[in-house]
């Protein structure tokens, strides 16, 4: 007797793909775009693998009616992906640039008209440069600059899109831009990662009062975290005060003010000979805590630590799952070591832990009671290859996503509120510093010849989101 079950997800999920500006989007001085600090950094040598750019990336300025084509095709129903901030505002003042909110409306437009629903985020790391040349995310003028933007972008689009993601997973844009500097603009200063994380706090309040002025009632507000899930390698005292650490610096430096308007103690007494928080002002935290009436959780793999062994001559392990570099991600916390998890890995070194996703959404469930939640990113690299007939055939994908979406379903069991799911990406991308080294897409791209081909996984994932039942 054979049995054949489905996990079966309400009517209303939404099923969706995700990407962002400077990975997909090229032309890079079209429209009146100016430089960002990711134009800035991978032009710089050594910077990214084989001096890879976005300058072309998948040309999806040029090819967004086809992109958009693909995602019919698949039978998607939401499309997550974000404004280029120097598109939009080149110098990061003044006045928006008509050229480049004219190329988001026609997007939106397209999408509206295929029936998908647009999520926008405005802000997936590319800061203008001119931006950081006047001090970037560690300068808290920024932070107002940030809200000036997203007003313009409100002005622009808020008639037609309804779901606003202010940022996305800060932590990136704080601690790998500012603290190992394996992102742009890949400076390697504690105290200017600490500042850079407070003013993107401060950034996303301030854009989120913009928003909540400018859009109309029924606009959805959210912001996108990739919170860690740190396990310590052994039940010590001290393994578990290495997890705490690093929760407190990858996950409630931004949940602690965003979701109860205070930086915890411990965060605070950890980082206190890096910096003294002075860049907190009175106000500030009010400001951070706005009501959200969405929270959005990347995942990919947790995270294993311990306290470092002891000896100052022995190698720190460094793997964190988050590029090489001499410098630390993680300001204050030199005792703290990690490790490969065990399990199976992607192509990034990354452990496939589906229960770690279960965590995270019954964590915020509980930490942030009647927020509801989305899974704004999720997905793997694998190194996908075109077969003699040109098709390719993707099936450690499928079962990355298959355990992923049933740890989902999971949590909504458990009594989650999860709203949405979003497979990062779309298409096979620029992925940062490791350029077009690395595929997540649905869609393969030959970045020759700009071709996309559905790989086996696009169409399982279709027919999850046509039927609403994953199978186990
Ligand atoms: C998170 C980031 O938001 C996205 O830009 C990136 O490509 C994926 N993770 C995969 O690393």
């Amino acid at each position: 007797m054979s049995t054949h079950t489905v996990r079966q997800f309400p009517e209303s999920f939404v099923w969706g793909t995700s990407t962002a500006a400077y990975q997909i989007e090229g032309a890079v001085a079209e429209g009146g775009r100016s430089p960002s600090i990711w134009d800035t950094f991978a032009h710089t040598p050594g910077k990214v693998h084989q001096g890879d750019t976005g300058d072309r990336a998948c040309e999806h300025y040029q090819r967004f009616r086809e992109d958009v084509a693909l995602m019919s095709e698949l039978g998607v129903r939401a499309y997550r992906f974000s404004v280029s901030w120097p598109r939009v505002q080149p110098a990061g003042a003044g006045p928006a640039v008509q050229r480049g909110l004219d190329f988001y409306r026609a997007l939106v437009d397209e999408l509206l008209e295929a029936g998908i629903e647009p999520y926008l985020t405005l802000y997936h790391w590319d800061l203008p440069q001119e931006l950081e040349d006047a001090g970037g995310w560690p300068a808290r003028n920024t932070a107002y600059r940030f809200a000036e933007y997203a007003r313009l972008v409100a002005d622009a689009l808020g008639d037609r899109v309804t779901h606003w993601t202010t940022l996305n997973e800060p932590w990136c844009s704080a601690f790998l831009g500012y603290g190992s500097g394996v992102h742009a603009p890949g400076r390697t200063d504690p105290a200017a990662a600490l500042r850079a994380a407070h003013h993107l706090n401060l950034g996303h309040g301030l854009a989120a009062r913009a928003l909540s002025d400018t859009l109309p009632s029924g606009a959805q507000l959210m912001v996108s975290l990739n919170p860690a899930v740190v396990r310590p390698r052994s039940d010590s005292a001290a393994d578990r005060d290495a997890a705490r650490r690093i929760d407190a610096l990858a996950t409630r430096v931004f949940t602690g003010p965003i979701l109860r308007g205070a930086y915890d103690d411990d965060l605070l007494a950890d980082t206190a000979s890096v910096t003294d928080w002075s860049c907190v002002h009175d106000g500030d935290l009010a400001l951070i805590q706005h009501p959200l009436d969405a929270l959005g959780i990347n995942y990919y793999t947790p995270s294993l630590v311990s306290a470092a062994s002891g000896s100052p001559d022995a190698p720190a392990e460094r793997n964190d799952g988050h590029g090489n570099s001499a410098h630390s991600p993680w300001p204050g916390a030199d005792g703290v070591a990690f490790h490969q998890s065990p399990g199976p890995r992607t192509e990034m070194g990354w452990t496939v832990d589906p229960t770690g996703l279960t965590e995270l959404l019954l964590r915020f469930h509980r930490e942030a009671p009647g927020v509801p939640l989305y899974i704004t990113e999720n997905g793997a690299a694998y190194e996908d290859k075109p077969d003699a007939e040109g098709q390719v055939h993707d099936p450690e994908r499928i079962a990355y996503l298959r355990g992923h979406l049933g740890a989902v379903h999971r949590a909504l069991t458990e009594g989650a509120d999860v709203r949405g799911y979003f497979l990062w990406s779309l298409l096979d991308n620029f992925e940062w510093a490791y350029g077009y080294s690395r595929r997540f897409g649905a869609y393969h791209v030959d970045f020759d010849t700009q071709r996309r081909t559905p790989k086996s996984s696009a169409r399982w994932y279709g027919r999850v989101a046509a039927s609403g039942q994953v199978p186990e």
